[in-house]
């Protein structure tokens, strides 16, 4: 299993949401969070200057999910994420140990599957 972490553009949650319709999304969870890049937020960057870091407004997704539709979704992400310009954000997949569903106890894959 894998935990999909990504940080987008707050107007483009839409699109990201349209992108993963239909493809079996079992669960997501979406944060308003502040954070900034290589760029740290400024939309220029001033070599050897000082500057303060800017915290910009991003939002962040979480998905839990199976290996295979990790690999499926990622490009979805991106396709619904992209402007070209900087600041499209950032897609973190870490290894996901286990999941639990507190209702009935099931854990694993089984705890991600699709209610039918
Ligand atoms: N290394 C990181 N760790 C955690 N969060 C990050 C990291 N890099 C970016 N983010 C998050 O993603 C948001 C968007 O990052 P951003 O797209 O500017 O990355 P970037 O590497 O600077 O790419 P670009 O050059 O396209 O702007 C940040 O505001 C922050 O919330
Ligand atoms: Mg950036």
């Amino acid at each position: 299993m894998k935990l999909i972490t990504a940080y987008i553009k707050p107007f483009k949650l839409h699109d990201v949401k349209k992108a993963l319709d239909g493809m079996g999304v079992q669960g997501m969870s979406v944060t308003e969070v502040r954070g900034y890049g290589r760029q740290k937020g400024q939309s220029e960057l001033y070599r050897g200057e000082e500057y303060e870091v800017a915290f910009l407004p991003k939002i962040r997704i979480e998905i839990a999910t199976t290996n295979e539709l990790a690999e499926k979704m990622i490009p979805a992400i991106i396709k619904g994420a992209q402007t070209g310009k900087v600041g499209d954000g950032k897609i973190l997949v870490s290894d996901l140990e286990n999941v639990y569903r507190i209702r009935t106890e099931e854990s694993g894959i089984d705890a991600l599957a699709e209610y039918i």
